[in-house]
């Protein structure tokens, strides 16, 4: 039986270097805020007990983890990543696996990462295991220790590091797996650091090695696979790697993807086969789009859309909130917004469905065979029935629903007789 692993996340840090009044880890990547990305690993590597430690922001944080199923933990103080994992204390009393604990502001590239690290701690029958990675540029991290048997003996952090320190390249990703709930004990046993007057987690290793408790580090295969994200540069770094994954699995379902680099889609996104999109597309999460559509160039697709089969959204089209039937046209400078289009509807240039009266946002129903003139003006509410036209320039106000197979035109609109 596969031995049961919590984690937890440490996340009640403010992210000083972010330079933002938002908690680092709910900044958001391809849609997603950081600490998400975390949780939905745990999760898919089969995780249930997720603990957050939250503190700075919190409110900010708690509300991104609404419906996650975590529980909560505040770190009242943020004294250190040390003082973090032992306000979990309690959430432990009745669990006997191991403790997989990872910083909220953590980048894993691959799910795999998670998974060698844990069967690695099981295999080597370790008490503490720290996933490491040897970097080119280390700067910022807390280097890697080992002794003569090869085995971590410290962690040491830049700032207290002699310059033969600071030259080595392995370092801390500050994911670490812990065996057993020993691990509150030996936290007690924490000093402050006396340069940073906090309690770094990272002095537990020399408590382990003194207590002759066997401590090991896995070095992950590529440098680029884990990655801390303490500043904006590095928030950009991390969106590169996640934007070119999510654009290959795209690839791989049979979607062409002109130019990848002018492309961007967010998490969440089902794309059908055949597919093209052009460049300079924006597609945000929770979309989807059928089979044989064409979207782009210069689209942004919004989410809670759907876009069915053989449908075009062209260029300078936003969509929003809408549901787009099949063989539909929206080829040009229209703007969508909580509408439900039917099929093989044409939507001439310029149209737009008006859904917002600076109170509410209201719907758009244009029914299957419907055509809308250039330069259109839905405002919403309101339906333009099965077959039914707009003239150029024409503004439909709302509640004046144009009945199936009619024709209106002018400003407002009205019946042609
Ligand atoms: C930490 C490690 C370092 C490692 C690096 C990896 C320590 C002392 N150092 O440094 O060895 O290379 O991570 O990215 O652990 N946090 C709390 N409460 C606190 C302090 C921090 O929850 O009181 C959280 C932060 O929100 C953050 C995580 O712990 O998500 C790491 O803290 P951070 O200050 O970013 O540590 P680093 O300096 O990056
Ligand atoms: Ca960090």
């Amino acid at each position: 039986m596969k031995k049961n692993i919590a984690a937890v996340l440490l996340a009640a840090g403010k992210g000083t270097r972010m330079k933002s009044y938002l908690p680092k880890v709910v900044h958001e990547v391809c849609g997603l805020p950081l600490i998400l990305h975390v949780i939905r690993q745990l999760k898919r590597h089969g995780i249930k007990k997720i603990v957050v430690v939250v503190g700075y922001g919190k409110d900010d944080v708690i509300a991104r983890l609404a419906s996650e199923g975590v529980e909560i933990v505040e770190q009242r103080e943020q004294l250190g990543t040390g003082h973090a994992l032992s306000v979990c204390e309690k959430n432990f009393k009745a669990f006997y696996g191991d403790i997989l604990v990872l910083p909220g502001d953590v980048f894993i590239e691959k799910d795999s990462c998670i998974k060698t690290f844990c069967a690695f701690h099981a295999k080597r029958k370790n008490e503490l295991s720290i996933l490491t990675a040897a970097l080119s540029d280390p700067k910022g991290y807390g280097r890697i220790i080992r002794g003569s048997e090869g085995t971590v003996t410290a962690i040491r952090e830049e700032l207290d590091a002699t310059a033969a320190e600071r030259a080595i390249n392995e370092i801390n990703t500050g994911i670490y797996l812990f065996k057993g709930a020993n691990v509150f004990k030996a936290l007690k046993k924490i000093k402050r650091n006396p340069t940073k007057k906090e309690y770094y987690l990272t002095d537990i290793v020399d408590i382990y090695v003194q207590d002759k408790k066997r401590v090991d580090g896995f070095t992950v295969e590529r440098e680029c696979a884990i990655l801390g994200v303490n500043d904006r540069a590095q928030l950009a770094d991390i969106h590169r790697i996640l934007k070119a994954a999510i654009l290959q699995k795209h690839q791989m379902n049979g979607v062409t993807i002109l130019e990848p680099e002018s492309t961007y889609i967010e998490v969440d996104v089902t794309i059908g086969a055949d597919t093209v999109i052009y460049p300079y597309t924006y597609i945000e999460k929770n979309v989807t789009i059928g089979e044989r559509c064409q979207i782009g160039p210069f689209c942004k697709v919004r989410s809670h859309s759907k876009v069915n089969d053989t449908s075009c959204i062209g260029s300078f089209v936003e969509l929003v909130r809408s549901t787009v039937g099949k063989k539909t046209n929206i080829k040009h400078l229209s703007y969508i917004g909580d509408a439900v289009v039917g099929n093989k509807v044409n939507i001439g240039a310029g149209t737009i469905t008006a859904n917002y009266d600076g109170k509410n946002k209201n719907k758009t129903y244009i029914k299957d065979g419907a055509f809308i003139g250039s330069n259109s003006v839905l405002v919403a509410p309101v339906s333009i029935e099965e077959g039914a036209k707009t003239g150029a320039g024409s503004v439909v106000l709302s509640g004046r629903n144009v009945p199936r197979g009619k024709v209106v035109c002018g400003v407002p609109a009205r019946i042609i007789k």
